[in-house]
């Protein structure tokens, strides 16, 4: 083994989607070797603080334009560019600028790849994208190069070969590669952290969340552009969507700032809701009614960290159910968890029951809600994406880190592809690669500042 090198690493990892179970391929016993590889070496940016923050924005669908709407709304930042592959799409953006009184941002539509062009040609501080999966790490990668800072939507990455590459390239051109995960600005969230940081919890041991959202009606309907989502559903089986569950947990258990994932094992549950969903909305002749989709309706992972935290993930999208990340997070005084927003705290609440977590808001809300959740509230998923933007900018305004940098990107998002590699080999645990090389072990914990 000790001659694998990560190309391989990733082949076999690759094939073990395939089956590599079959041939014996270690496929978490590498990841040392992957890590070795790298020719940068783990750093956060070190950049200057920016008098106003030039945007080009790729990809101006649903969140994209919701993206520009909280952007239209801050000072010291131009929408110098927008690009999308619908000319229509960037003609009305261009117009809600122009309609707010400034300058007409350029527009580019000239084809899938256009972004490209936008990255080498416009003065551009940061380069945001909402754009479908596939693209996130193309377009997070021209803009690096071209010298900008990248901000993606969620996931950053598809695959652990796409996860190196954003930390190469962010490493190599010291730029920061934002990955906009909103549901770590969550009130409910932020609270929970501000309780954390404060000693509430006592040591974290456990905690679960996920992704459990009725897509059937948005996959199989017309809500994304070109119907990019089906594809996943059709050709991949894991927990395809990690992150808006698993950032803010992660900030609670300081992964990448003193632990990391250590591994995961991953199960899928057969596939119906979409297939039925399709016979019944769209009728038997309907192409997807007769298509057959690789991903499981639930997905169930594990994760367990280098200190012995544990984390169950989950990713349910193809059957009718109401809107739920968990969020539940566990110490050795306290637990909380979300849908509806409970805390138990020992000593405090009555024993055995749970308390609005209301009780608690006046002495725990974050500053952030406190000072700004006012600005926030017209945003969109409750002003939560507003506060990811606002802090973004600030950090970019003041050259200070970003909450979130290029490893949080990439720990979060590399999940699917792990839970994909578990899933295909009845189970099997997965060896997260420590995209950090080490780094995690001098951080110091995350502290989002209020505004
Ligand atoms: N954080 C959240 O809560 C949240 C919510 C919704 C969507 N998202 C994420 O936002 C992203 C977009 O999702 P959406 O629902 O807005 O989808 P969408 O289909 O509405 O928007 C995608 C846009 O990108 C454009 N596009 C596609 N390929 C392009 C290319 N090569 N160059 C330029 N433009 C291109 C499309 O024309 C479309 O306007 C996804 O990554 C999704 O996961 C996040």
């Amino acid at each position: 083994m000790s001659k694998l090198d990560r190309r391989d690493f990733l082949k076999s990892a690759a094939l073990a989607g395939a089956g590599a179970a079959i041939i014996g391929l270690p496929i978490a016993s590498c990841k040392e070797e992957t890590e070795k590889k790298l020719s940068t070496k783990p750093s956060l940016p070190k950049v200057a603080p920016l008098k106003k923050v030039r945007i080009g924005f790729v990809g101006v669908g649903n969140q994209g334009s919701w993206h520009v709407q909280n952007f239209l709304k801050m000072d010291n930042v131009e929408l110098v560019a927008i690009c999308d592959i619908i000319p229509e799409k960037v003609e009305r953006v261009q117009k809600w600028v122009t309609d707010a009184g400034l300058a007409k941002p350029k527009g580019y539509s000239a084809g899938p790849n256009d972004y490209v062009r936008m990255c080498e040609k416009e003065d551009l501080d940061l380069v945001y994208t909402a754009t479908p999966w596939k693209w996130h790490v193309p377009i997070c990668v021209a803009a690096m190069k071209n010298g900008k800072h990248a901000a993606t939507e969620v996931p950053a990455a598809l695959t652990i070969e796409e996860c190196w590459k954003l930390v190469e390239t962010a490493e190599k051109y010291n730029k920061h590669c934002v990955m906009m995960e909103n549901c770590n600005y969550g009130r409910r969230e932020l609270m929970v952290l501000n309780m954390v940081r404060k000693g509430i919890f006592g040591e974290i041991i456990n905690g679960t969340c996920g992704y459990l959202h009725d897509l059937r009606n948005y996959k199989l309907g017309d809500e994304y552009e070109g119907n990019w989502r089906i594809e996943h559903s059709i050709k991949r089986n894991g927990n395809l969507y990690p992150t808006h569950g698993l950032g803010p947990v992660a900030n609670c258990m300081n992964i990448n700032r003193g632990d990391r994932f250590d591994y995961l094992v991953s199960m899928s549950s057969n596939s119906r809701g979409l297939q039925m969903f399709a016979n019944e909305h769209l009728g038997p002749d309907h192409e997807y009614s007769k298509t057959k989709y690789a991903l499981g309706d639930v997905n169930i992972s594990l994760i367990k960290t280098v200190k012995g935290l544990t984390i169950t993930l989950i990713h349910d999208t193809n059957l009718p159910r109401p809107y739920d990340r968990i969020d539940m997070v566990q110490g050795t005084h306290a637990i909380s968890i979300g849908y509806p927003d409970r805390i138990h705290i020992e000593g405090k609440s009555p024993a055995h029951q749970w308390e609005p977590m209301e009780n608690y808001r006046d002495q725990f809300d974050h500053d952030l809600w406190k000072n700004i959740g006012d600005l926030a509230k017209d945003a969109n998923h409750g002003g939560m994406d507003f506060l990811e933007d606002y802090r973004l900018v600030q950090a970019l305004l003041n050259g200070t880190p970003t909450d979130m940098d290029v490893y949080d990107a990439v720990t979060l998002s590399v999940p699917s592809e792990l839970s994909e590699i578990s899933v295909a080999n009845r189970s099997k645990p997965v060896d997260f690669p420590d995209f950090t090389r080490g780094f995690w072990k001098e951080r110091e914990p995350l502290i989002i500042p209020g505004a």
